[in-house]
């Protein structure tokens, strides 16, 4: 008989971006901490099954095998079994509630439930924070997502990864914020993040300063959620996103995620917030456009998203409480 287990995660939305990785490349290490809500709604449901039957693993996802995509999930589990001692091959059966691979953080919410699912399966015994670290060599935005509400995820030092973890700041009901994700095209992006993380650190002379900036970036964002000031995390949340898109853009060849949508839509989160609503955007490896907002103003975000004709869909998210 075949044992499984099924567990869930969701996706998360970097505040303070993640770009850039140092050192062994085995262990996916972050070049730069970054700081993350955690949102309802955006979930990956995953089910690990051991099956002593089969030659290699198998990945199905939204009901169809996936080999080419498996193949990085199997890599990863290869190593959660080396820690386990288990030799057997798995079935991988997940899915996502929201598109895949556009920006919308389906390889955090992925990975964070593929590592749930696995180590349980292998049966290891890990805390959260092993856990986060788990995820992060999945997908270095993963290891946010083993966490609810507000998430940092630390750069730490050490070569062998023992202090780059994530962990909880505060949970989401200290600051119970929203997120509209304004899709502007769900197809998938033509430069994965891994891909242009490495263009970038390779051929841009801004490179450099971005991950100068980090400290600092997380630091004030940590004390605008500490605050509950908005306007001061707004400011911090959409400098390092056009610092790591313009990072990412003075590349060679130059990593471009935007369409003309993504850039109307900058000036009409803008716009909101000159109107007195406390509407940010943020954007990562993909055209969507995610507006965080206070509660009072996700009405008029929402309104506005709706309203441009660059946006096919809307999705509307609170934070995330609790971890699955
Ligand atoms: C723009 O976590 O997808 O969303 O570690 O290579 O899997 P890999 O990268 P990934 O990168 C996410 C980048 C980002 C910003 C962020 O989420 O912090």
């Amino acid at each position: 008989m075949s044992k499984s287990v099924t567990r869930q995660a969701n996706a998360n939305i970097a505040l303070v971006k993640y770009w850039g990785k140092r050192g062994a490349a085995s262990l996916n290490l972050p070049a730069v901490g970054s700081l993350s809500v955690t949102l309802d709604g955006l979930a990956t449901t995953t089910t690990v099954s051991l099956d002593q039957s089969l030659t290699a693993d198998v990945y199905v996802r939204a009901g169809r095998e996936r080999p080419e995509e498996g193949r990085r999930a199997s890599a990863f589990l290869d190593r959660l079994r080396d820690a386990s001692g288990t030799k057997d091959f798995c079935r991988i059966e997940t899915d996502n509630n929201f598109p895949t691979a556009a920006g919308l953080a389906s390889s955090a919410s992925g990975f964070a439930a593929l590592t749930l699912a696995a180590s349980e399966l292998f049966e290891l015994g890990l805390d959260d924070r092993a856990l986060s670290q788990w995820a992060r060599q999945g997908s270095g935005s993963a290891g946010r997502s083993i966490f609810g509400g507000f998430v940092l995820q630390h750069r730490g030092e050490r070569e062998d990864g023992e202090d780059c973890f994530a962990e909880q700041l505060r949970p989401a009901s200290h600051w119970p914020l929203k997120v509209l994700v304004g899709v502007t095209d769900a197809r998938q992006k033509a430069t994965g993040s891994s891909d242009g993380m490495r263009q970038t650190a390779e051929s841009s002379p801004y490179f450099q300063a971005w991950q100068a900036g980090q400290p600092a970036d997380l630091a004030a964002a940590r004390e605008a959620i500490e605050a509950r000031d908005f306007d001061a995390l707004a400011s911090i949340t959409e400098q390092s996103c056009l610092k790591m898109h313009a990072t990412a853009m003075a590349a060679n060849p130059g990593v471009i995620y935007w369409n003309a949508a993504t850039l109307e839509l900058i000036e009409a989160v803008r716009d909101l917030r000159q109107k007195g609503h406390g509407a940010c955007f943020t954007i990562d490896a993909g055209p969507q456009v995610k507006v965080v907002c206070q509660p009072e103003a996700a009405a008029a975000a929402d309104d506005m998203l709706r309203a441009h004709p660059g946006v096919a869909e809307v999705i509307s998210c609170d934070l995330r409480e609790e971890a699955s």
